[in-house]
């Protein structure tokens, strides 16, 4: 199947690692130009290189996406290199363990920001030029709105929002002819996922705790995987689809669980 996303221009926050740089390798493969937002210089810059190295064209911002002034500068850093921005996927988020006992107000908002509000500030920012170009949002959201977790009020409330925000921008963005779709991750392997697995005792213990309830395959989902259902739901193979909460997550979410 042909994607479609020749030249078009995907900006991608958080970027560098994990999902977000599987969906960045994955655009530039189908010859899409991936602009990419991190805060991890070297991780964002050995990613920039790989894909040079390999012919791909593509840009590279180094910022925290949480100042809504670097969302602004963000959006307008792409427009006055590329020239366009056609796509936008909201990537960064951070399970950062703010809870109902172990939180406070103050770590709360602050979980909120990191996770939540930058997805409202660079697609406010974005707007203007996806409207140009018709283009579409995917926003990257959490199986823990759906299921919780326990212990991460800020992360989870975040998530169930960016769900909510997906449907309410769906519905602004009818009249303009623009998609906005969330993809709903489950248990992917990441460098954020490691760095979560071992802030437990045992995490390799986790680990095969965790993948033995996943349904298909008793395995983790791969980061390729998730941006596989990206790459489409951006594509214009996705023309009638919005306002979706698409789960790649190996059945992990809504498969019986008598099965595991
Ligand atoms: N890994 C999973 O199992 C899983 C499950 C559900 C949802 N998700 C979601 O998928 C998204 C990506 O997660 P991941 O596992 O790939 O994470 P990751 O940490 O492996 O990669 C995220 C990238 O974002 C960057 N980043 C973090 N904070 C930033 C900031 N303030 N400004 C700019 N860049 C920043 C990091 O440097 C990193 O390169 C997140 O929204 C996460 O909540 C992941």
């Amino acid at each position: 199947m042909d994607l479609q996303l020749k030249d078009k221009v995907v900006l991608v926050t958080g970027g560098g690692k994990g999902i977000g740089a599987a969906i960045v390798r994955g655009s530039a493969r189908e010859g899409a130009v991936p602009v990419f937002v991190d805060k991890d210089v070297e991780a964002a810059n050995q990613l920039k290189k790989d894909l040079c190295d390999a012919g791909a064209k593509c840009g590279l911002i180094i910022a925290d996406v949480i100042p809504p002034e670097n969302c602004a500068a963000i959006v307008e850093q792409t427009v006055r290199e590329f020239g366009r921005l056609d796509v936008l996927v909201n990537n960064v988020g951070v399970n950062d363990n703010v809870g109902l006992e172990t939180g406070s107000p103050e770590k709360y908002v602050k979980s909120l920001q990191l996770n939540l509000l930058h997805y409202y500030n660079v697609a406010h920012y974005a707007l203007p030029s996806l409207k140009k170009a018709q283009g579409n949002i995917v926003n990257i959201a959490s199986k823990v709105a759906m299921t919780g977790q326990g212990k991460t009020s800020g992360y989870t409330s975040a998530k169930g929002a960016i769900l909510s925000l997906t449907r309410d921008w769906a519905c602004e963005l009818l009249p303009y002819g623009m998609r906005v779709n969330a993809l709903v991750p489950a248990e992917v392997m990441t460098p954020l996922y490691k760095w979560w697995l071992n802030t437990f005792p045992n995490p390799e213990e986790k680990l095969q705790h965790i993948v033995s309830k996943i349904p298909l395959g008793k395995r983790m989902t791969q980061p390729e995987e998730i941006a596989a259902m990206v790459l489409f739901l951006i594509s214009p193979q996705a023309s009638h689809i919005t306002g979706q909460h698409v789960l790649v997550d190996g059945g992990y979410v809504h498969l019986d669980r008598a099965l595991t």
